[in-house]
């Protein structure tokens, strides 16, 4: 059993597949682990740190990944990282299936058989595999960073000789786990933290971590929740009255901290232009939902934009901006999962269990076709 993890080419991606700690429990389960030179180098993990650990180093992607069995990537493999991955092989990484029907089909056409770590099901037993969990978590906490380094003012309140300072005041919009580590981050830091959310479970979730909540309380926000936990896609007429209510709270904000996101659809426009307008010259706006369409009208992808002295944040991969601590939780959820689903124990071989709920759940391609139901190609 040959495993490869390969050095991520996007240029905002500094997380890497698997950490020495992972390399050394994947060499336990008797794999060889070779990795590309380099690979670690954004997460502050050197190429000597790997071979401690038991892998050996290869100088390019092909070198790595011509012979493996498994393929360990933080996302998915185009050109030539797709390329020098051999025919049949594993390749397990973040797909970002959604809209990228063509990449799916040239992953298909290499018979990869290639899992969307994203797709895996929130249940207990897949807890700890959970790649969307272990990333938003960081990227809540590191918004609240970003944040604070954009305000021109302290988030405690401060009783000093010279005067007072106000604590600053923060609004997390989608309070899931990114939203509720923003939440506990803005609370540790001293500031007065109000939140809102669709779905009804978080109002408590917010409570106990010591934030106000705010929302409309209706019969269709009682309802907006599907079985898997998600949000829904709210009607027009909650929006609406949404809108109005967060409108008037926004103007008396400091920080709007917004995640809000549906899962396979367009981030909800939740910060309107008139909003931001509202809101203090010095205040900040972060969009962790930027780079799926954003919650805030006026976020630009990968930019600090200022509009009329209020930043509205925009960065890119936000878990990347704390790489070595992402690639740490990454590499755990990804050698987890395959722990569990891929490896012979006994035979030390590799040995996918195509039966596996995780398995189905989260498998896109296999031996030539794009296999997940939910991104077949469409009937002529
Ligand atoms: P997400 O990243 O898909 O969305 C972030 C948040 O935005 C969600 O809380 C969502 O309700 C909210 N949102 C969507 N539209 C909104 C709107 N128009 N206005 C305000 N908020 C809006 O969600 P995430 O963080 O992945 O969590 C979703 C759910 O899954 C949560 O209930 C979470 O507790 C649960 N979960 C369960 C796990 C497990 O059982 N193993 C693991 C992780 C999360």
């Amino acid at each position: 059993m040959r495993i490869a993890v390969l050095t991520e080419t996007d240029a905002n991606e500094a997380r890497v597949a698997a950490t020495p700690d992972t390399v050394k429990k994947l060499v336990g389960l008797g794999a060889t682990v070779v990795v590309q030179s380099g690979a670690g180098a954004g997460s502050g993990v050197t190429d000597a740190d790997y071979e401690a650990a038991g892998a050996t180093i290869a100088p390019d992607a092909p070198g790595a990944a011509g012979d493996a069995d498994v393929v360990l990537l933080v996302r998915r493999p185009e050109g030539e990282r797709l390329a020098a991955i051999k025919e049949g092989a594993v390749v397990v990484a973040t797909m970002d299936p959604y809209g990228n029907e063509a990449a799916l089909q040239a992953m298909a056409e290499r018979k990869l058989s290639a899992f969307a770590m994203e797709l895996m099901p929130r249940i207990t037993r897949a807890q700890v595999m959970d790649v969307l969990s272990s990333q938003a978590n960081l990227a809540g906490y590191r918004a609240v960073i970003d944040a604070s380094a954009e305000y021109g003012r302290a988030f405690p309140m401060m009783m000093t000789a010279a005067g007072t300072v106000p604590a600053a005041r923060v609004f997390v919009m989608g309070a899931g786990v990114a939203g509720l580590q923003a939440i506990a981050t803005a609370r540790r830091l001293g500031a007065v933290v109000t939140a809102t959310d669709v779905r009804p479970a978080a109002k408590e979730q917010v409570e106990s971590l010591g934030a106000k909540f705010i929302a409309v309380e209706d019969e269709e926000f009682k309802q907006a929740e599907t079985s898997g936990g998600y949000a829904k896609e709210m009607s027009a007429g909650y929006k609406a009255k949404q809108a109005e209510l967060v409108a008037s709270h926004i103007a008396k904000q400091d920080i709007v901290i917004t995640t809000a996101l549906i899962p396979g659809r367009p981030a909800p426009t939740l910060v309107t232009a008139a909003m931001v307008e509202s809101m203090k010259p010095g205040s900040v706006v972060v969009d962790l939902a930027v780079e799926r369409g954003g919650n805030c009208e006026l976020a630009k992808p990968g930019e600090v934009v200022d509009h009329d002295g209020v930043k509205i944040v925009g960065h890119l991969n936000v878990p990347g901006r704390l790489a070595a601590t992402a690639s740490s939780l990454y590499a755990k959820n990804l050698l987890a999962f395959v722990e569990t689903t891929m490896v012979d124990k006994e035979k030390k071989a590799l040995a996918v269990n195509w039966d596996d709920e995780l398995v189905k759940a989260t498998l896109l391609t296999k031996d030539g076709a794009v296999v997940h139901p939910n991104f077949q190609p469409k009937a002529a």
